[in-house]
């Protein structure tokens, strides 16, 4: 195997054929309450890579730049080099988790529009929500850049809903991340019930990571129902 270069909390990041790529593999691990809580799931790793990647599929053929080059196996990609935006994008289509606590809405209230924020990439701080003028006066993006990636969020957001209606699931909210390459922002990093709430659009029953947030136990089997709806298997 080639040399790793990141040891992320889910994903490991290795050098790349060249200098212009790497290999991500997507490990079994999985975490919450920024690594707090921290377990193995034997096969969540594949689940993962293999719903992100019929994402990614998807968001390219309609006209999204991402960093996906090619599927190398179950657990591993080749990826684009991109330096990693330091804030992640978080989109709502349903109020849940923090937005619920912080604004004191019940969760599974459908919001009258779409949400984005941002909140800065530190588990260290506990990823706080930061705004636009605090943003690019710490000069972690440009007003530009945050213009883009909102504008992309929202286009995304189009795309995946138009996806997840058709297989019966609820996208209540996801993180995107974006980087930089050749001078243009393309998203990064993964989208799958690790990174997004899903929910079953008949009963709300939760196929994503709050199964393991909230121990409701049963997490991998959310993660093989998205799967299998999205492959139609
Ligand atoms: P949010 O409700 O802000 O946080 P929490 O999960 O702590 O209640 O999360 C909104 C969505 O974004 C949810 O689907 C989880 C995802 N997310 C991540 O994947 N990583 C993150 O670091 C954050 C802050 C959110």
């Amino acid at each position: 195997m080639e040399k790793m270069l990141y040891e992320g909390k889910s994903k490991s990041i290795y050098e790349g054929p060249d200098d212009k790529s790497y290999i991500v593999r997507y490990r079994d691990t999985a975490t919450a309450f920024d690594g707090k809580k921290r377990e193995e799931l034997d096969g969540k790793g594949a689940l993962n890579a293999a719903i992100s990647h019929i994402i990614y599929g998807y968001l390219e053929q309609n006209g999204i730049e991402t960093h996906l080059i090619k599927v190398i196996d179950d657990t591993t990609a080749l990826v684009k080099k991109a330096e990693i935006v330091m804030v992640e994008v978080i989109v709502r289509n349903v109020a849940a988790g923090s937005f619920s606590r912080k604004y004191g809405v019940p969760e599974g209230t459908e919001l009258q529009n779409v949400t984005t924020e941002f909140s800065l990439k530190s588990d260290e701080l506990g990823d706080p929500m930061i705004n636009n003028s605090q943003i690019t006066a710490l000069g972690i993006a440009t007003a530009q850049e945050l213009d883009y990636m909102t504008d992309q969020a929202l286009k995304i957001n189009d795309l995946m809903i138009g996806m997840f209606s058709k297989v019966g699931i609820r996208l209540v909210d996801y993180k995107l991340e974006f980087g930089r390459c050749d001078g243009k922002l393309i998203l990064c990093d993964e989208i799958s019930p690790d990174s997004c709430r899903f929910w079953d659009i008949e009963t709300n029953q939760k196929l994503d990571k709050d199964r393991f947030r909230r121990d409701l136990g049963n997490v991998l089997d959310g993660y093989r129902d998205v799967l299998s709806r999205l492959t139609g298997e």
